[in-house]
C-alpha cells in the first residue's frame, strides 16, 4: 500500500484532498545531485543501464522536491536500441543514430524486442527504485509514441521539423506502417514488463506530435498509441501526452487512457470541453514561468489550478523541466500546488 497514492487516484477520477503534482524530467537536468552522480559514470547511456545509480536519481527528485511521484530514469530511446539501432547521446547536441531506418530490408532486420530480456536493465532499475521509495509515492514508467520514435530511427538525430521522418510517411506509407508496426509490438512488451517490475503509472510521450498534419496524426501516430494503451490500461492508469498536437484532443478524449496530458499552448478549459469529462487532465505551465519571480510563479500557478479545478487533474509543466531552472523556483512551485486549497 503507498503511503501517498494521490497521482493514482486522481488518474482514476477519485476525489484527493489537494491537486497531486510531478515534473517531466524531474529526473537530470536541474538537480546539482544529478549532476554529481552522472559525473561519476561515464555519460548519460551508462548512467541509465547502470540500475544502482538510475534507481538513486529516479528518487532524488522525491526526497529533494518533495513530488508526489518518481518517474524512472532512462530514456524514450532505449526501444530503438533494443529493436537494433544503437544510439549515443551527444553532449549538448542530444541524440544521435549511426545507422538510421531507410529500406524495406532495414525495417525487415529489426527486431521486435522482448521487454523482459532486452531491456532488463530498466526493469532492474524499477525494482530498484520502488525498493528505496519504500511505498512512499508512485512510481511512474514510460516509453516514447510510435511516431517519435520512428521520427529519430529515420531522421537518425533530433530535428526541428523532422523533414526527412515526414518525407518517409508521404514517400514510403507502407515502409512506415512496417516499422510503426514492429515499434508497437515492442513498446507494448516494454510496458508490461515495467508494470510487472513494478512501475504504478505509465505516461506515453509523444513528443513530435506536433509536427504532423491532423491526417497523418490520424493515420501514422493515434492507432497505434490506442493500441498501446488498449494492452496496457487496465494493468495501471496511462497518460497520452502528444506534445503541441492541439488538433487532436477531441479524439484522445475517446482512446482507453486515464489520462491526457497538455503543453501549455492547449487552452485548460477549451481542452476540458473538447477531451470530456472522462479523463483526468495533466499540465500545464509554460517550464520558462519557473524564470519569473517567486511572486508571478505562484499567481500564474493557482490560476492554473482553479482553471482545471478540484478534480482530476494532475499538476505539471506542460513539457520537460530546462537544464538551467534555479532548483528553489522548482520546488517553490512543487510547493505553491501542494498548499493550495480549493476551497480558499
Ligand atoms: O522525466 C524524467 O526525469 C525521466 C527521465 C527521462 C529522460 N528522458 C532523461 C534524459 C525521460 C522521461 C526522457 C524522455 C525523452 N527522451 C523524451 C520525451 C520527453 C520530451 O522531452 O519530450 C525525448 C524526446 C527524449 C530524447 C532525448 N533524450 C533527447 C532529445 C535528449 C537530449 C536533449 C535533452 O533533452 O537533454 C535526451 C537526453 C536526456 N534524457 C537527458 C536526460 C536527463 C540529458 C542527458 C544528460 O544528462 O546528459
Amino acid at each position: 500500500m503507498l503511503q501517498n497514492d494521490l497521482i493514482l487516484r486522481a488518474a482514476r477520477g477519485e476525489k484527493t484532498e489537494r491537486t497531486p503534482v510531478w515534473l517531466m524530467r524531474q529526473a537530470g537536468r536541474v538537480l546539482p545531485e544529478y549532476r554529481e552522480v552522472r559525473a561519476k559514470m561515464g555519460g548519460f547511456i551508462e548512467l541509465v543501464k547502470t540500475p544502482e545509480f538510475a534507481a538513486e536519481v529516479t528518487v532524488q527528485p522525491v526526497d529533494i522536491l518533495g513530488v508526489d511521484a518518481a518517474i524512472i530514469f532512462s530514456d524514450i530511446l532505449v526501444i530503438p536500441e533494443a529493436m537494433g539501432l544503437p544510439y549515443t547521446m551527444v553532449e549538448a547536441r542530444g541524440p544521435w543514430f549511426e545507422k538510421t531506418i531507410q529500406s524495406a530490408g532495414d525495417v525487415e532486420k529489426l527486431r521486435i524486442a522482448n521487454g523482459d530480456e532486452d531491456l532488463s536493465y530498466v526493469c532492474e532499475a524499477i525494482r530498484q527504485a520502488k525498493k528505496a521509495l519504500n511505498d512512499r509515492v508512485p512510481l511512474i514508467g514510460f516509453s516514447g509514441a510510435p511516431w517519435t520514435l520512428l521520427a529519430y530511427m529515420v531522421e537518425g538525430s533530433g530535428s526541428k521539423t523532422f523533414s526527412k521522418a515526414k518525407k518517409f510517411l508521404y514517400t514510403e506509407p507502407k515502409l512506415a506502417h512496417a516499422l510503426l508496426e514492429k515499434i508497437t509490438q515492442s513498446t507494448i512488451n516494454y510496458l508490461k514488463a515495467q508494470v510487472k517490475a513494478g512501475a504504478d503509472m505509465l505516461q506515453i510521450f509523444d513528443s513530435w506530435a506536433g509536427v504532423l498534419s491532423p491526417q497523418h496524426y490520424r493515420e501514422f501516430a493515434l492507432p497505434y498509441i490506442s493500441r498501446i494503451c488498449n494492452e496496457v490500461h487496465s494493468l495501471v492508469p496511462v497518460t497520452v501526452f502528444a506534445k503541441d498536437a492541439f488538433f487532436i484532443r477531441k479524439e484522445l478524449g475517446s482512446i482507453n487512457c486515464q489520462t491526457i496530458g497538455l503543453d501549455w499552448t492547449m487552452d485548460i478549459r477549451e481542452s476540458r470541453a473538447l477531451i470530456g469529462p472522462g479523463k483526468t487532465l495533466q499540465g500545464n505551465a509554460d517550464p520558462c514561468l519557473l524564470y519569473s519571480d517567486f511572486e508571478v510563479i505562484k499567481t500564474e500557478t493557482e490560476k492554473m489550478l482553479r482553471a482545471f479545478g478540484p478534480d482530476r487533474h494532475i499538476a505539471n509543466l506542460g513539457h520537460g523541466l530546462y537544464p538551467d531552472l534555479e532548483k528553489e523556483k522548482v520546488k517553490f512551485f512543487v510547493d505553491t500546488v501542494k498548499n493550495f486549497r480549493h476551497s480558499e
